[in-house]
């Protein structure tokens, strides 16, 4: 793979103490292209801006999708990746669904620690803070017509990051609608596509505007059972059992960060369900007091408790006095004590960067 290094490192302007989310970038990124049928080799290239048609079938269409991906430095200084591999293959998942070639798994994997390697210095060490990696491919036709493009682009940017909800530990607001849906049966709400998160923004304004920070997707038929939440999956805690929606109405994006808690829930002998919930049995769980505790978790968000649900205007349901319960807690040090190198990794989950 070719490599062209940045004459001068941005790193000196990266403010560590105030990182938000997406407002500092590596020094480089990957690219490939594909054409005439074939992915050509990859490239690592400064960081920086990109020229394309206007006539760019994915600015048109949205023939476009994603990952999110973590590395993490850890005490010891080591920066470890999380379960890179996963996200490689639900990037090919999703490229099926969206017509777009796929990938080499294995070459993908090598290319991206790479490049990771090389913006290591770019990993922050603050615990909830880590260096985020956005994989992402898109059509890259120049052409109106609405059909599956012949030409692509692989990507790979990197971000220093604190969580996506603040670097502390705290409970977020959500909004239950019944207004909007975010995936229909048959559609594309098990992949990552770029579509998904345009089309989520009108609901999630209207959220905001009540006053919640995110919305609470139900499903699209009956508007009736919990699907997920923004930008994560969503679990409940309720008779000390975590219940979390079935993936298998294909309308739900199979979290790794989702997989990963489940497998540390059953691990710590917790009772776990997975299983359609109704927003009925969380209302009535909520006054027969025996709704616990509710948290998404995500990459961007690792682990987000929720201490407010709304649902009609002006009715919330609050969750352990808005704090954050010892559910949520446990799992937030057992998953990231696993990502920062603290606990030991006993499922291979953790990749070390050179
Ligand atoms: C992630 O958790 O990596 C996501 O893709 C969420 C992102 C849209 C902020």
């Amino acid at each position: 793979m070719k490599v062209m290094k940045i004459a001068k490192s941005k790193l000196p302007t990266v403010d560590f103490n105030n990182l938000g989310f997406g407002k500092y970038y590596g020094d480089h990124m990957l690219v490939k292209i594909y054409e005439n049928g074939v992915w050509k080799e990859s490239e690592i290239v400064p960081f920086g801006d990109m020229l394309l048609s206007p006539a760019n079938i994915t600015l048109h269409y949205s023939q476009s999708i994603f990952e999110g991906m973590k590395a993490f430095r850890g005490e010891d200084g080591v920066v470890r990746l999380f379960r890179p591999e996963k996200n490689i293959t639900r990037l090919n998942f999703s490229a099926e669904r969206m017509c777009i070639p796929q990938l080499d798994e294995k070459e993908t994997l090598k290319e991206l620690m790479e490049l990771i390697s090389l913006d290591k210095a770019f990993t922050p060490s603050h615990l909830g803070s880590s260096l985020y990696i956005r994989p992402f491919i898109f059509a890259a036709d120049p052409a109106l017509g609405v059909k599956v493009s012949d030409t692509y682009r692989f990507m790979i940017i990197t971000t220093p990051v604190d969580a996506y909800y603040g670097r502390k530990l705290q409970t977020l607001s959500i909004y239950a609608t019944k207004e909007f849906t975010r995936a229909a049966l048959g559609g594309t709400g098990h992949v990552k596509a770029a579509a998904n998160y345009s089309q989520s923004l009108y609901a999630a304004k209207k959220a905001l505007d009540k006053g919640y920070k995110q919305i609470m997707w139900l499903d699209g038929q009956e508007h009736k059972y919990v699907d997920e939440v923004g930008v994560m999956n969503i679990m409940f805690v309720i008779n000390d059992t975590l219940i979390t929606p079935t993936l298998d109405q294909g309308t739900i994006l199979a979290g790794i960060t989702r997989e990963s808690v489940l497998f540390l829930a059953r691990e710590m002998g917790w009772r776990v369900e997975e299983r359609r919930i109704a927003f009925q049995e969380i209302l009535d769980a909520s006054k027969n007091g025996s709704l616990q505790e509710c948290f998404g978790t995500g990459t961007a968000a690792t682990i987000a408790p929720v201490g407010r649900i709304g649902y009609d205007d002006g009715k919330d349901i609050i969750l352990n006095n808005n704090e954050v319960g010892p559910y949520a807690k446990k799992i937030y040090e057992q998953l990231l004590g696993i990502q920062y190198g603290k606990i030991e990794d006993k499922y291979g989950w953790t990749v070390e960067i050179k």
